[in-house]
């Protein structure tokens, strides 16, 4: 019998830890602000920045948000983002990916103060991560991370296997559980055999962002698989990587979609604006 990894349940306890801290905080007067910024009109970015703003609320942050047309400048974009490292109202800077195709959205994420970069996206911040010197950790690996420590599922000298390997979760997912002790191999594309690969793992994560991908000869008996995915089915309906009804009946746990990583992601950003809002007032503090 498979046990479903509640990200619902375990974002919540991480975004109440959260909201007593601000809460603190707000009684002495100070308030935390998170700055989104979304450009152009892309439906999915639409939901995901709504829900940020909703968490905000809910923590007790403030939340800014730069809806910005599609036709805005990289130029424009940047300079918006340099005033917002500027003001020491504002504790932490997202922008909202993807942007349209005619900015680089490198160059954008460059452009953003690392001690106020809560995706943790930056060149500094990753170099930070793989040396395993952080103060900001991207959200949907933490995420990832916290609810496999919620459930005390453990990492240390498992076989750890990710599908992908993006910038945003791929890449350090795995970082995070090679610093868990976990014996980690990345997958991708090219990967010959992937089956045989992820059949030794005993955590499969997957973040390919493709319906259906992981099926249940992908997958070990007593596995514990997390779907990262975010995909739409072919009737529309949201749907991760994994095919669930499938793969759960071999598995020890799994994380569902909707209500798996993705309100962990959303929960960890808040904990991320926390951490980056207490590390500037004490540099401030000096
Ligand atoms: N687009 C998809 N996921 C993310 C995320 O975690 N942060 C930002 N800024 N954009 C995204």
């Amino acid at each position: 019998m498979y046990q479903v990894l509640d990200g619902k349940l375990v974002s919540q306890s991480v975004k109440d830890r959260v909201r007593v801290r601000a809460a603190a905080h707000n009684a002495k007067g100070e308030e935390i602000t998170l700055a989104v910024i979304i450009v152009g009109d892309d439906p999915a970015s639409r939901v995901y920045v709504n829900n940020k703003k909703k968490a905000c609320e809910y923590v007790g942050f403030r939340s800014l948000e730069y809806a910005l047309p599609a036709s805005t400048t990289q130029e424009e974009l940047i300079e918006l983002i340099h005033e917002l490292n500027e003001r020491r109202d504002v504790h932490g800077i997202l922008c909202q990916l993807p942007v349209p195709k005619h900015i680089d959205d490198k160059a954008v994420i460059a452009a953003i103060d690392p001690k106020k970069d809560v995706d943790a996206f930056s060149e500094i911040n990753v170099g930070k991560i793989l040396i395993g010197k952080y103060d900001l950790l991207p959200c949907t690996p933490a995420g990832v991370m916290e609810l496999l420590d919620y459930y005390d599922i453990k990492v240390e000298g498992r076989n750890c296997v990710v599908i992908g390997r993006s910038n945003i979760v791929g890449k350090p997912m795995a970082v995070l559980l090679m610093h868990a002790n976990g014996t980690v191999t990345v997958t991708h594309k090219k990967t010959r055999h992937l089956r045989e690969v992820t059949n030794k793992a005993d955590i499969l994560v997957s973040s390919v962002g493709r319906a259906k991908f992981v099926t249940a000869d992908m997958v070990k008996e007593g596995a514990v698989v997390v779907d990262v995915g975010m995909n739409r089915d072919e009737n529309g309906k949201l749907c991760g990587d994994v095919v669930f009804d499938e793969v759960a009946p071999k598995c020890s746990y799994i994380t569902p979609v909707p209500g798996g990583v993705g309100p962990m992601t959303i929960a960890m950003l808040m904990q991320n604006t926390l951490k980056a809002f207490e590390i500037q007032q004490s540099d401030y503090e000096g």
